[in-house]
């Protein structure tokens, strides 16, 4: 059959909360033109984050009403644990609140003052929990991935030339750790190629840096391995997830997004040592290692959604469905990053809105748009979020100006995301219509989850 289902029957439905665009003008000006200030039931289509935001299965609500909420020792724990130790081939698995809480202990452990951390993209919290150490993160993505609108396979590889020019610079001995965050979700949720890994590996391997893996989104890398690398078309999901991490030495993960759990996230590894010294903080800040800031129902639910996750017919349907939204959107000539990512569409600003400069926010200016059209929360991933100031406080844009549909997993169906296509549309071609935004308050860090606009004049 041409048509991919969603598989999956609706068991329970939460109410979408409808109001008009002059409503919706009125939100947007109370909530400082920032869309992470706005109210979840002021919002029809949320598209913010796919993070913590999955439809659990019934099976993981059965295993929520199992969990075993032991201080020590927990089954839930060990399920947990052999459930991780399976996919990775990691020996040990450390709980954690969430992936930054991991990313935390693992850089408070080996960052600090004079280090450089290396990865093809860092996400947003993993750069700032390695900057809090007084490390520098640097972003090594390979070309293509700098070019949102020309297709390529992999866009998510790391540059290996450009690593090694990196560890000839700096010295291996400053160079801590490299982590490949897959997929890039920084990038416009770009795959990362197990080539590109097994080339990453053999230079870490050579200069002794330890190669860990931001796994967020490790089963929809997968799949983009099995449908698009020569030899691995016959693999098993399992299997390729297997081989990708058989060549790290440890990884992170936040469990809000490939495990289906609105909460929780790991750090798992070889090295016991790291493991000692990380264990040591998660006791300070997390908790107990067998449930580290996690309920034992929250084990449950992402051990059970780990082997989930790795289903192929929902790894088509996944995958599949944000290719339809971005094939929608590509053939009304919105500029969308290309190929689809694994769990967004990008939403190319620049391109989009070339009458609005970097320095008045063009992504964030569209996010704004859409709202107000049809109540669609996205997120800017441009020079709001990534943007610096010099010297003289000028702004030095990010290198590119998205705006992220995030697609929740298993929440919406086709007709919500034709709707969503069609308010985009409509936007795209009212777009010379589009103002530019000023910031007026901003935090010194991760600005634009608190930062406070207003349209410029
Ligand atoms: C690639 C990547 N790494 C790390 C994180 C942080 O995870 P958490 O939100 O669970 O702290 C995210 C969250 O969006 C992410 O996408």
């Amino acid at each position: 059959m041409q048509t991919i289902i969603e598989p999956f029957r609706i068991k329970s439905v939460e109410p979408i909360y409808f109001n008009t665009r002059i409503e919706r003008e009125t939100i947007l000006e109370k909530a400082f033109y920032n869309l992470f200030l706005i109210h979840s039931h002021d919002v029809l289509i949320d598209l913010l984050t796919d993070s913590g935001t999955s439809a659990m299965s019934s099976n993981q609500w059965a295993g929520i009403m199992q969990g075993d909420e032991s201080y020590a020792g927990s089954p839930s724990f060990f399920h947990f644990e052999e459930t991780i130790q399976q996919i990775t081939g990691m020996p040990l698995v450390i709980p954690t609140h969430q992936g930054r809480a991991a990313e935390k202990i693992l850089f408070s452990s080996i960052g600090g003052k004079g280090k450089y951390i290396v990865s093809n993209t860092l996400f947003d919290t993993t750069r700032a929990n390695i900057e809090f150490t007084g490390a520098e993160g640097v972003d090594l993505l390979c070309e293509e991935g700098k070019h949102p609108l020309k297709p390529a396979p992999f866009k998510g590889n790391m540059d290996p030339v450009a690593f090694e020019n990196f560890i000839a610079e700096k010295g291996a001995h400053n160079i801590p750790l490299c982590i490949i965050t897959i997929t890039n979700n920084s990038g416009g949720g770009q795959p990362v190629s197990m080539e590109n890994i097994k080339a990453v590996k053999k230079i870490c391997a050579a200069h002794h840096i330890p190669l860990f893996i931001d796994a967020c989104r490790f089963a929809e890398n997968a799949y983009f391995i099995k449908q698009r690398e020569p030899g691995y078309e016959n693999k098993t999901i399992p299997g390729i997830a297997r081989e990708l991490f058989s060549y790290a030495d440890g990884c992170t993960m936040s469990a809000k997004k490939d495990a289906f759990a609105n909460i929780g996230g790991f750090l798992a590894m070889h090295n016991e040592e790291l493991a000692r010294q990380c264990r040591n903080l998660l006791i300070i800040t997390e908790g107990f290692p067998t449930y580290g800031g996690l309920a034992g129902r929250d084990l449950e639910a992402i051990a059970i959604g780990l082997k989930e996750v790795m289903e192929e017919n929902y790894l088509q349907y996944r995958i599949r469905s944000i290719e339809y939204l971005s094939n929608k959107l590509l053939e009304a000539g919105v500029p969308v990053m290309q190929p689809a990512g694994g769990h967004a569409v990008y939403i190319d600003a620049k391109e989009m809105l070339p009458h609005i400069p970097p320095r008045q926010y063009p992504g964030q200016a569209l996010a704004c748009a859409l709202y107000t059209e049809g109540g669609i929360r996205s997120v800017e991933i441009g020079s709001l979020m990534f943007g610096k100031y010099d010297a003289n406080k000028q702004l030095i844009p990010a290198p590119m100006e998205l705006v992220r549909l995030a697609i929740p997993r298993r929440v919406y169906t086709q007709s919500h995301i034709d709707y969503v296509a069609e308010v985009v549309i409509n936007v795209y071609n009212n777009r010379e219509r589009i103002k530019g935004l000023s910031i007026t308050e901003e935090a010194p860090a991760l600005r634009h989850f608190t930062a406070k606009l207003e349209p410029v004049h």
